[in-house]
Formats: C-alpha cells, structure tokens, sequence
C-alpha cells in the first residue's frame, strides 16, 4: 500500500511540488545571473576600493589580515591573487564537515527553495524531524529548542535553568531560601570562558577586553566565577550561594584549548547532584565531532551525556546556516509553556534541514573517529616539533581542538608567518596555513589554535608541519618536509581514501534504504 499512498500525495500535493520545481529553475536561472555577475563585475572590483570601502561602511570590530577569502571548500582557502591556503581555523569549529559541503549546501538549497522562513507560528515539516535526528544521534531523549547564534543558545539554555529554578518544585527549599531570607539565586561560572558576545555573556567573561568597554553589564549580581577545573572553589560556591546553575564548556575552546583533568565534571556531576544545581555544558565549539565525539562531555562521562541542559550551535548545521539549539532532560524542558521563549528564525525548515544533513554526513563520513585519529596523530607530531622551542610552553588538546601556548604575544607572530610560509602538497604549492591566535589562561602567554575541518586528509596535515617548523624557525625543519617515501605513503592514502568513499556511499544507501522502511512503516 505504501508506492500508491505516495502517488496519492504526490498529486494531492503537486501544486506545492510544481512551485517548489519552478521556483528551483528561476533559482538556477539567477544563480547563472549572479554568478556572471560576480565573475564580471564583483571580482573585478580593484582591492583598493574594497579596502576603502571596508574602512568607511564596516566596524572595525575584527581586522582580519590582507588577503581576501574569494572562495572556500572542504579544507582549502582561496585567495583573490590565485593563492591556496590550509585552512587550519576551520571557522572556529563551524567547518566541521569541511568549507561548503556538498550534502549540507544541497540540503539547504533544496530547502530554500520550498520556503523561506516560515515562523514557529506554524508547522513545518523539518523541525520535528530534525530534532528527532540530533536525539538519535547524541542518544538522548532530551527536548530541542531551535534558537539562532551559538550565543542564543547558551543564554537560552541558562534562561531555561532559570525558568526550571522558578517552576519546578525540586528547587521550592532554594527559592524560599531567596524569598524569605533574601539569598539571591547565583549562576556560577568558569574563569577564563566564552559564551559569546550578548551583554549576559559579556558579563560572565573574565577578559577584560570583552568585559570591560561594555559597563555598566547586566547581571552581575547573580554570577559566581569559578576557577576552571578546580572542584574546591566549585564546591565552595556551592556550599556559600543559593545557585541555581553551573555553565562551562566542556573544554575551552577560545580559552586557549584548556582541557580540565579527566574525572573533573564527574566530580562536578556530583556536587551538582549533591547540591540540587543544575549542569549546563555549552557545546557551542566542542560539539559535533571537533573533539573526536559527538559532543565534548562525551570524554567525561564515559561516552554518555552528563549535562542537564546542552547548547549546540556552529557545526551544527555544517556552517550552512546560521542556528542553534538548547536541548534539556524533558522533565525540564516540560516546564517551559507557549510563547514564553523564542525566535523569528530559530527552526526554520531551510535551518532544519540543513542540520539534518550535517548532522549525517558527521556520521557517515566518520567525522568523529577521523577527528581522533588525526588529532592524535597531529598532536604528538606538534608536541615534537615544539619540544625544544623556547617559546613554546606547552601543545595541548583533544581530537582537532588542538592549541600551541606561546609567552607573550608570540603566536600572532607565528600565525603571521606560517601564513605566509609555503609548502608543497602532491606537486601544489600552498600559500600556507591560515589560523589565528586566542588568549591563553593568563595575560602573559597566547595561543596558536588549530582547528581545520575534520575532513582535512592525514598526510595533509603533516606536510604542513613543514611550514610550521619554518615559521617557528626550527633550526631542523628540514626534518619535517616530506620525503619521497612519504610520497609513496600519499599514494596508500589516496587508495584509503578511495576505500573511504566507497563505505560513506554504502552508508548513505543503506541509510536511505532504512528511513524508506521506516517511512514504509509509519504508513501501514
Ligand atoms: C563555547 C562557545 N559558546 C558560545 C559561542 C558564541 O557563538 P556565536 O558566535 O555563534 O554567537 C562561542 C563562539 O565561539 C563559543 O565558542
């Protein structure tokens, strides 16, 4: 019965499907005009005007170096003078599954051309289903509520905490303690964190530069800072304030890859339990395969989720687009009612559907257990490399969330120069590896971040140690550029990799043929 039930809705619905389809060839038609239009026009635009228009019409809340970024895929970053680069920024951990890819870019187009934003006013398909897929994958049962910015979603998510502190009745003794004796409920957090840019994030930072030019900050009566990793200063936050929530990062991304001690939040796990406080852990940059899991906490908990409430946002829809979603145990997020939280675009089908792909293609590309290996390997390569550089403090981090800490302002420096050294890959001259730097735990070090996208090939990865050993002026770095034997090495890669397609595109047919049995199912 199920091949005529799909005929059925096929006619039922051909007007729908008949203006997806024109509305798909006026999008090829002026996806051409644009294009000539770019190749005609836009590129030709000299550098100099554009420089000067960047100075007059855009804040200069980023100065980003010279060259311009006229196109980007999978691992590569191409500038407006032919040159290639490495790119080994990887958008800050959006470009998990690599620049622009290929299933994520379909999957939004399509979507986009069945609508636009629709609003939470009204269903749409993709949003049920999409969220259905990120509890399939994380293996959780927890409830998703689609928001925008990776900064939406941690806030959201401590709103939330707020929202069940108010409600649920496990927090009754804490509230009356606040009511009846005045002890203000406190969020706490980590020293040396990032949770973006709003005013609530800026309050809960411990820069300065972020913190500072923006008094007088909201909220900051109701904020405990905590040292990160240390389960003594937790605990005693803990034992003084009426706390709602503790908010940290699985590891510190911007933070300078600050990876805490193993059993670090299951010690935090059991404070928060013991103290009735809720466990918010922002996935925002950890999330999504850039640790070598699908989420950071997963090293934690023995490949389990200990957080209460999670926020997910940058790889999360494959760099495609921009959103993000908080998920919470459905006991709590049962507590929140209609209209009570929100946003215009957060769900939209094109945001959906796009976060299905990505979310996929993290898996059937193996994108986890690629970012292990190659992190692994990439790591205890660097930590050669820098062992006898003065410079260098220490080379740390987990999967492709890897960082080099640097005294003092150093790895600007470095990032400056290893930009501008080249290397040869497979007869190809690459410009060079394109990062930048981030603060380190104090103001005296900084730290070179390396985070390309997990697709980046291996043999890739070491052949720019060579480059990176030039801008660190190693006086050996002749020892890290390829060898013709590491060549031959390329070609069993180039065969592996081969081998690899081949299992992504059995995947992805034995997973299409599953969701038709699925669907097939569903409909008997
Ligand atoms: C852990 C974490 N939370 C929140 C954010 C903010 O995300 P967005 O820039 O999408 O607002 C970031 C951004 O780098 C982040 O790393």
């Amino acid at each position: 019965m199920f091949w005529p039930k799909v005929l059925v809705r096929l006619l039922r619905n051909e007007p729908a499907f008949r203006s997806v389809l024109r509305n798909r060839a006026q999008i090829a038609a002026e996806e051409l005009a644009a294009l000539l239009r770019f190749m005609l026009i836009d590129q030709q635009i000299p550098p100099k005007t554009l420089a000067e228009l960047e100075q007059q019409a855009v804040m200069r809340n980023y100065v980003p170096p010279r060259p311009l970024v006229l196109a980007a895929n999978d691992w590569w970053l191409h500038d407006e003078d032919g040159n290639v680069y490495l790119d080994y920024q990887g958008a800050y951990s959006a470009n998990n599954a690599g620049n622009a890819n290929p299933r994520v870019t379909g999957a939004n187009h399509l979507a986009a051309s069945f609508s636009s934003v629709l609003s939470r006013a009204r269903r749409n398909r993709q949003l049920p289903l999409m969220a259905h897929e990120l509890q399939r994958a994380l293996g959780i049962d927890y409830k998703v509520l689609p928001m925008n910015s990776g900064c939406e979603a941690i806030e959201g998510a401590v709103l939330l905490a707020k929202l069940v502190f108010n409600r649920a009745e496990r927090f009754g003794a804490k509230r009356s303690d606040w009511f009846y004796q005045g002890k203000q409920p406190k969020v706490v957090f980590c020293q040396n964190n990032f949770h973006g840019r709003s005013s609530w994030a800026k309050a809960a930072s411990s820069n300065p530069a972020y913190r500072d030019p923006f008094e007088p900050n909201c909220c900051e009566s109701e904020m405990v800072n905590v040292e990160f990793g240390n389960v003594e200063q937790l605990a005693a936050a803990f034992e003084q304030y009426n706390c709602i929530a503790f908010v940290a990062e699985p590891i510190q991304c911007e933070g300078g890859m600050n990876v805490p001690a193993a059993d670090y939040f299951r010690q935090v796990r059991e404070l928060c339990d013991r103290h009735n406080v809720l466990l918010v852990l922002d996935e925002v940059q950890t999330g999504l395969g850039r640790t070598g899991a699908m989420l950071g906490q997963h090293h934690f908990f023995d490949g389990r989720v200990g957080a209460d409430i999670i926020s997910l946002a940058k790889s999360l829809s494959g760099g495609q687009e921009v959103a993000s979603v908080i998920m919470a145990r459905p006991e709590l997020a049962d507590l929140i009612r209609p209209s009570e939280h929100g946003s215009t675009f957060g769900g939209t089908p094109k945001a959906s559907a796009t976060i299905r792909a990505a979310v996929r293609e993290l898996e059937d590309r193996e994108l986890c257990a690629a970012a292990r290996s190659k992190g692994d390997y990439l790591l205890a390569k660097l930590r050669m490399l820098c062992e006898s550089r003065p410079e260098i403090i220490d080379v740390r981090g987990v999967g492709l969330a890897i960082g080099i800490e640097v005294h003092g302002h150093g790895a600007d420096e470095i990032c400056d120069r290893w930009r501008r050294t080249s290397f040869v890959y497979h007869g190809r001259e690459i410009r060079g590896c394109w990062t930048n730097s981030t603060h380190g735990i104090t103001d005296e070090t900084t730290v070179i971040r390396l985070s390309p996208p997990l697709t980046a090939p291996t043999d890739l990865l070491d052949a720019s140690l060579y480059s990176l050993a030039l801008a660190l002026k190693h006086p050996e770095a002749e020892k890290y550029r390829r060898t013709d034997l590491e060549s031959a090495r390329s070609a069993y890669e180039r065969g592996h990799r081969v081998g690899n397609e081949m299992r992504y595109l059995k995947k992805r047919a034995r997973r299409f043929w599953n969701d038709l049995q699925w669907v097939k199912k569903e409909n008997s």
